[in-house]
């Protein structure tokens, strides 16, 4: 397992961004024990409905606030109240700005009786945790997945967990500059273009070739624009045998270990009318194909070894630029836009198209 320090990624272990930490199912009025970033968390539903994440453990003498079953607290409901959690061991109870609201043996509440929270959002039926090295507010919006998810016409997406992951999310992300992986491992045939972009804090793979699974007939072409904006989930506009967005998380437990989901979401009509279940079935025929195409680069993934310096060569793809703009996210947040232009720019690996305009 190697670590963000072995790959020198910057200053931070864990980077600066959104990312998914589960189904929003995963969220309910019973506290849960979550571990992400190296840090033990609790997620919990307020009675509102709104999601929080908070650290694991209370200020007051170190209680775990979701890993009980046999206190009265537990036992009787009490550990969430309105929007607040309340520890299992003597029931200090903490509000969302994590001070302490209510301790219920004394008036008195130390200013320092304080629990760590982190911003969540829950969008697309998705939980997202905002995670910043610095303690820092999000500074980006989270991504609307392409406006679909409910859009008319668009069967929701089926969330696929896809393994614990021996590997660092760097690994997952060269998968944007990497060209040479797509005809061995994906079965993709008479590529036409592939390019990546950098702009900021995004990085796009722009792809046009034929697939194997993923497109009506054989002589199709697949063509995507496939994005990260930060350094958690990539998205991908697809356009084959039907429009499709997928989404793919990859979220750190611990330094090198990664959480893994993938998820698409397909445009199986107009609109114009209700979708059916037959239309369902074929939404779900085409996230199976997508699921099986990502599980080939997972299983690369959970039994590699770390590379540390690609042995790159021109024609395998920027490897080096992305893990350069990957850097942003593992350092301090004014030091980003001098890493960002760095990269910054266009990178075409492959180009045969008869019209050569840009993708
Ligand atoms: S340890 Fe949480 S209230 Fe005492
Ligand atoms: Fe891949």
């Amino acid at each position: 397992m190697a670590t963000s320090a072995d790959y020198g990624l910057g200053e931070f272990e864990f980077a600066r961004g959104w990312f998914m930490i589960g189904p929003a199912t995963d969220a309910t009025r019973t506290p849960s024990a979550i571990r992400y970033f190296g840090r033990d968390l609790v997620l919990y539903r307020g009675e509102s409905g709104t999601p929080y994440v908070v650290d694991a453990y209370c200020p007051h003498m170190g209680a775990h606030l979701a890993k009980n079953s046999t206190s009265y607290i537990v036992l009787d409901g009490e550990q969430v109240e309105g929007e607040s959690i309340r520890c299992p061991f003597h029931g200090w109870r903490f509000g969302t700005d994590g001070k302490c609201n209510h301790v219920p043996y004394s008036d008195f509440v130390p200013k320092a009786a304080t629990l760590r929270t982190y911003p969540v959002i829950e969008r697309a039926g998705i939980l997202w945790m905002w995670h910043c090295p610095e303690g820092l507010e999000p500074d980006v919006e989270l991504a609307d997945f392409g406006g679909h998810y409910g859009e008319p016409g668009w069967v929701e997406w089926k969330i696929d967990y896809m393994g614990d992951l021996n590997v660092h999310g760097i690994e997952i992300v060269d998968n944007m500059a990497d060209y040479a992986h797509f005809v061995p491992i994906h079965g993709a045939k008479d590529f036409q273009y592939f390019a990546n972009e950098f702009i900021g804090h995004k990085v796009h793979q722009y792809y046009s070739a034929g697939h194997r699974t993923l497109t009506a007939e054989a002589d199709d072409q697949l063509v995507l624009d496939t994005w990260y904006e930060g350094p958690g989930f990539l998205q991908s506009e697809m356009a084959g045998a039907f429009d499709s967005f997928i989404m793919i998380a990859n979220t750190p437990i611990e330094n090198g270990v990664t959480r893994s989901w993938h998820a698409l979401m397909v445009k199986v009509h107009d609109g114009s009318r209700e979708i059916t279940d037959q239309d369902r079935e074929i939404a779900f025929a085409y996230q199976e194909g997508s699921r099986l195409a990502f599980a080939q680069d997972v299983e690369i993934w959970g039994n590699k070894r770390a590379c540390i310096n690609p042995m790159a060569i021109p024609a395998d793809g920027p490897y080096g630029k992305v893990r350069s703009w990957y850097k942003q996210f593992y350092n301090p947040r004014d030091k980003a836009e001098a890493l960002q232009a760095r990269v910054n720019g266009l990178v075409v690996t492959y180009d045969t198209r008869p019209n050569k305009t840009a993708a």
